[in-house]
C-alpha cells in the first residue's frame, strides 16, 4: 500500500518535474485565513517590483547567480550547487515546506546560537554559511537586499507580532526508540533512490554546467548542506520528510509513515557531508537552549553524542528542562 502510494506520487511528481519551472500550484484547501501569498505578478515593473522578483529568482536559482560555477567569480558565495528553494520548497511558500512567508516582522530575534538578537540578513547568512555550505552575504549587496526585498514582500499581508501556524516542517510525534538508520537504508531504496540516486548524489540538470544546478538536490556528499545546517538535525529532516517527501507529498496527506519518516531521516543523517569548521562555539553562551538534536557537542546534559543524533529526544528534554529549573531557582540570576 504505503509502496504504490509512494510510486504513484513518484510518477505524478516527476511529470511535475519534467514540466520546469514547475508553477506553484494554488491548493485550495491550503488557503486559511492568512496562509495567503502575495501576487508577485500584480507587483509593478519598477525598481521596488524588480527587487523582489529578482529575490524570488535568488531563492529559486540559487546556483545559476552565487553558486560555485556561477559566471562571476567574485558572486560565488555559495558553497555548494543548490537553490535555497530546494529546502524552502515553491519559493518559500509552501506550508510545512519550511516557508520563508510571513515572517519577515518576526526579526530582529533572538538566536540561542549566537546568544544575541539576529536581523534578517544574519538569517539568511546562516543559512548560506551552514545550508548552502558558502560564506556570507554583505548585507549592502544586491543579491541581499533582493532577498530581504523578497522576504518583505512575502510579509506584506502580516501584521506585525502575527504567528502563523505553518512555518517550519510541522511537529510529528517522536519515537521511543532511536531512530534505525539500517531501517532507512531499505527505505531509502525503495522511495527516494529513483530520484536522489545512489550515495545521495541528486540528479544534476546538466553534469557539465553545474550553473544550472539539479533537476533532484543531492542529500549528502561534497555538494550537500554542512554538519551545520538545519538539515542536518534529525528532528528537522524527519519532520521536512513527513511532510515533503517523497517530492509532491504535503503535510495534509504525508506518504511516508511517521516511524519511516524518522528511520528515514537518520539514514540520511548518517553519511558523510562537508564540515563546518568552529561548531563548538554555537551556543557557547546559551547551552540549555542548543536543540536536542544537534548532533555535535559540547552539551548541557549528559547524554552521549548518538542520542543526540538519533534520538530519542525526550529524556534529553526532560534533563534540560530540570537544568533550567535548577538554574531559574539559584539565587545568583544572572545569565
Ligand atoms: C519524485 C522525485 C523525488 C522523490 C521520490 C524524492 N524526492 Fe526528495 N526532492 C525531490 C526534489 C525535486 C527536491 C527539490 C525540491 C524543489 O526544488 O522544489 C527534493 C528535495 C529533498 C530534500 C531537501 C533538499 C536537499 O537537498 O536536502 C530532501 C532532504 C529530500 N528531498 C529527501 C528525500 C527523501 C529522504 C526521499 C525518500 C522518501 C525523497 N526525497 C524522495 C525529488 C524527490
Ligand atoms: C538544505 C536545506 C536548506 C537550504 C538549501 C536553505 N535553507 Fe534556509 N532553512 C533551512 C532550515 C532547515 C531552516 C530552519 C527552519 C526552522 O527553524 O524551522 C531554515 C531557515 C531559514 C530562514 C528562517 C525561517 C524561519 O522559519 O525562521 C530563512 C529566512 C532562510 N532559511 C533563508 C534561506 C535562504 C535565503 C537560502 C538560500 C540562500 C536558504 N535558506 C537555503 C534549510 C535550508
Amino acid at each position: 500500500m504505503t509502496l504504490i502510494r509512494i510510486c504513484f506520487a513518484a510518477v505524478l511528481a516527476l511529470g511535475a518535474l519534467l514540466a520546469i519551472p514547475a508553477t506553484a500550484e494554488e491548493n485550495p484547501k491550503a488557503s486559511g485565513l492568512i496562509w495567503t501569498i502575495p501576487d508577485i505578478a500584480a507587483l509593478p515593473d519598477d525598481a521596488h517590483g524588480q527587487l523582489v522578483r529578482r529575490g524570488r529568482e535568488l531563492i529559486v536559482a540559487t546556483y545559476a547567480y552565487i553558486g560555485p560555477h556561477a559566471a562571476d567569480p567574485a558572486k560565488r558565495f555559495a558553497g555548494n550547487d543548490l537553490a535555497c528553494g530546494n529546502c524552502h520548497l515553491d519559493a518559500g511558500t509552501k506550508k510545512f515546506g519550511l516557508p520563508i512567508f510571513g515572517l519577515y516582522w518576526d526579526f530582529p530575534r533572538y538566536s540561542a546560537r549566537t546568544g544575541a538578537d539576529i536581523s534578517i540578513e544574519d538569517r539568511i547568512n546562516s543559512c548560506m554559511t551552514r545550508s548552502m555550505n558558502g560564506r556570507p552575504l554583505p548585507a549592502q549587496s544586491p543579491e541581499m537586499r533582493a532577498l530581504a526585498a523578497y522576504l518583505k514582500f512575502l510579509s506584506s499581508g502580516v501584521a506585525p507580532g502575527e504567528q502563523i501556524p505553518g512555518h517550519g516542517a510541522d511537529t510529528m510525534p517522536e519515537l521511543d526508540r532511536a531512530a534505525d538508520p539500517k531501517h532507512g537504508e531499505l527505505l531509502y531504496a525503495r522511495a527516494c533512490l529513483d530520484c536522489h540516486n545512489t550515495n545521495g548524489s541528486g540528479v544534476a540538470r546538466s553534469p557539465q554546467a553545474m550553473s544550472l544546478g539539479y533537476a533532484v538536490p543531492p542529500l549528502w556528499g561534497g555538494d550537500s548542506f554542512n554538519d551545520g545546517a538545519g538539515m542536518a538535525r534529525l528532528v528537522t529532516l524527519a519532520n521536512f520528510l513527513h511532510s515533503n517527501m517523497p517530492h509532491g507529498a504535503d503535510y495534509r496527506d504525508p506518504i511516508l509513515s511517521v516511524e519511516e519518516a524518522w528511520d528515514l531521516a537518520a539514514y540520511v543523517e548518517s553519511q558523510a557531508r562537508p564540515q563546518k569548521a568552529g561548531l563548538d562555539r554555537d551556543f557557547s553562551s546559551d547551552l540549555l537552549g542548543k536543540p536536542v538534536d544537534a548532533p555535535y557537542g559540547p552539551y548541557a546534559g549528559k547524554f552521549p553524542d548518538a542520542q543526540h543524533k538519533y534520538g530519542p529526544f525526550a529524556p534529553i528534554r526532560a534533563e534540560l528542562a530540570r537544568l533550567k529549573a535548577e538554574k531559574d531557582k539559584a539565587p545568583n540570576k544572572a545569565r
